[in-house]
């Protein structure tokens, strides 16, 4: 079965093909961020109006690198939520008058459930049940993955996610937007022992996670440090925010997976291509004796292969079914 997927969630435009699931013969990724950078953050309607601009385009090239024509897909795949409402839209307004022109199903896909797939990509003999740690930019939570499609939040961030306060913190250090790839690099030449950072936990909620204490502390060091005219470590504080975010993560992940039985660990979303908490749970799983799966960088942040890869396992619709597919800014697991 080839499907084409669509992902417009926020500022990455993702056009991909996948061949029964988890074969990817093509994926195409326009990023926006030059564009938001300007602004400190993502615009909404900037990406929106990008989006538009550039799909029928990627979905040309991601056609031309499958060596495959439109005649050729089974069926069209779209992110339909949770994101940006308006760019969200976009795409979903795409797939559908594709998939209608076509004639084939349109597929909807949730992000957070094609974050998850990233690692049936990564590891071709990786089966459901595990726990997804998922860590983006607008989530952090634990996720029992049951099934394909059957999947239970068992713990969750009680405000910020943790790529919200790599950015933030980023920002505030000047590193542009998004920071957190800029803060992962500054860190690698500091002590994460440089700063005392406070590490938050959420009473008799052990596998829920808090981060506004520690991206508040983080900001007071920044703000503080310049008020009293001092010289900031700039690599020691972003090497202690790592840490301190890690700490937060790991330990819950891995309560997580034993409370549950799971012995394979997986790991989702953008913030899942930081190096510290890379190690960190590559260490603890070795230690438990769980096997960890870490998708590659390039299918940690958003793109269209996760999304291609997963609805291949969705419920498969008849070709009119879903034509009155709507998007939503939020939508629960
Ligand atoms: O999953 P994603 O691409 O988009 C969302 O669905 O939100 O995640 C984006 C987030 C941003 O906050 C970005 O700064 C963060 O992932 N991120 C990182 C790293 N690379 C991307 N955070 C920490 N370390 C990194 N290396
Ligand atoms: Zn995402």
């Amino acid at each position: 079965m080839i499907i084409l997927a669509i992902e417009t969630s926020c500022d990455e435009t993702g056009v991909a093909i996948s061949r029964n699931g988890r074969e990817i013969l093509a994926n195409k990724l326009h990023s926006q961020a030059d564009l938001h950078a300007l602004y400190g953050g993502v615009v909404p309607e900037i990406a929106s109006r990008n989006h538009m601009l550039i799909l029928a385009k990627l979905v040309e090239s991601a056609l031309h690198e499958a060596g495959l024509q439109k005649s050729d897909l089974d069926a069209v795949a779209v992110t339909y939520a949770p994101g940006l409402i308006g760019a969200l839209l976009v795409g979903v307004n795409f797939a559908k008058s594709m998939a209608y022109a076509l004639g084939v199903p349109l597929i909807p896909v949730h992000h957070i459930h094609g974050h998850i797939a990233a690692n049936y990509i990564a590891y071709p003999a990786l089966e459901p049940p595990f726990l997804c740690l998922v860590v983006s930019g607008g989530h952090s939570q634990l996720v029992d993955v049951r099934g394909y499609t059957d999947m239970r939040v068992i713990g969750a961030t009680r405000d910020d996610a943790a790529g919200e306060c790599f950015d933030k913190v980023a920002r505030v250090l000047g590193l542009g937007y998004p920071g957190g790839k800029a803060l992962d690099d500054l860190a690698q030449s500091g002590s994460d022992s440089a700063y005392d950072l406070p590490r938050a936990s959420v009473d008799s909620a052990p596998l829920d996670m808090s981060f506004s204490g520690l991206k508040t502390a983080v900001l007071n060091k920044i703000h503080n440090a310049e008020q009293k005219g001092e010289v900031l470590d700039r690599p020691g504080l972003a090497a202690s925010f790592a840490a301190a975010v890690s700490d937060t993560l790991v330990p819950r992940a891995m309560l997580a997976a034993s409370l549950l039985g799971h012995t394979k660990l997986c790991v989702a979303g953008g913030v899942a291509a930081n190096t510290r908490i890379r190690a960190d749970l590559d260490a603890a799983a070795r230690r438990a004796g769980c096997t960890l799966y870490l998708p590659p960088q390039s299918l940690c942040g958003d793109n269209a292969a996760m999304i291609a890869c997963q609805a291949f396992y969705e419920k498969r619709p008849s070709p009119l079914d879903n034509l009155a597919q709507n998007a939503y800014a939020t939508m629960p697991l």
